[in-house]
């Protein structure tokens, strides 16, 4: 395990089995439709291309990149685009996919600009939810797992933008912040 990690919240097992449920469940529910699965840059990358894996349909792929912790543990409260979409979103149906919900900010901003394109149909799977956290009003159709009010990292979420390539959602010792 990661040096930094004080405990795993999250096993690669568990993020695996709740990529297993939720695409199939996707799968079932857009099989009659073509979405535009839409990955938020950089957090939802691994939880994007594990989840799509189990959803056996026609569907075209997308990537959008917005920021707003800037590498820290609070939210700016300013959302930057940083990548805009490739694709026309107007009349498709539209399938956000976050690794985690907290102020609800992120996806807030996403859906409006999605509102604002025409999209025909907006849902959101996020593999965490963290209600404990809302600012504004934001629902994920379909979650992981929803997780207690710490900062966790791993699976794709940062600190000063390491350990996202680690295979396992954890929480960091206290060091690693006062160390700075
Ligand atoms: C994180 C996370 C979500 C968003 C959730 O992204 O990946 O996209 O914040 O927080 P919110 O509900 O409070 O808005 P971040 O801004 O850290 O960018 P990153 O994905 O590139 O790390
Ligand atoms: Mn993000
Ligand atoms: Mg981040």
């Amino acid at each position: 395990m990661n040096n930094d990690i004080l405990k795993v919240l999250y096993s690669e097992e568990d993020i695996a089995e709740a990529c297993k449920r939720l695409g199939t469940q996707l799968a079932e529910d857009y099989k009659d439709k073509t979405p535009l699965i839409i990955c938020v840059l950089k957090g939802a990358i691994l939880f994007m291309t594990d989840v799509i894996r189990d959803m056996d349909i026609y569907a075209t792929i997308d990537f959008i990149d917005v920021s707003s912790y800037n590498g820290g543990t609070a939210s700016s409260g300013t959302i930057r685009l940083l990548k805009d979409l490739d694709t026309d979103v107007s009349g498709r149906d539209i399938l956000l996919v976050e690794d985690i919900i907290d102020t609800g900010r992120t996806l807030k901003y996403l859906e409006d600009l999605l509102k604002d394109r025409n999209a025909k149909s907006i849902k959101v799977c996020t593999l965490m939810d963290k209600p404990s956290g809302r600012v504004v009003e934001a629902k994920a159709d379909y979650v992981g797992f929803n997780v207690p009010s710490e900062f966790v990292v791993g699976y794709g979420l940062d600190y000063e933008e390491k350990y996202r390539n680690l295979p396992y959602v954890g929480v960091l010792k206290p060091s690693v912040y006062s160390d700075k």
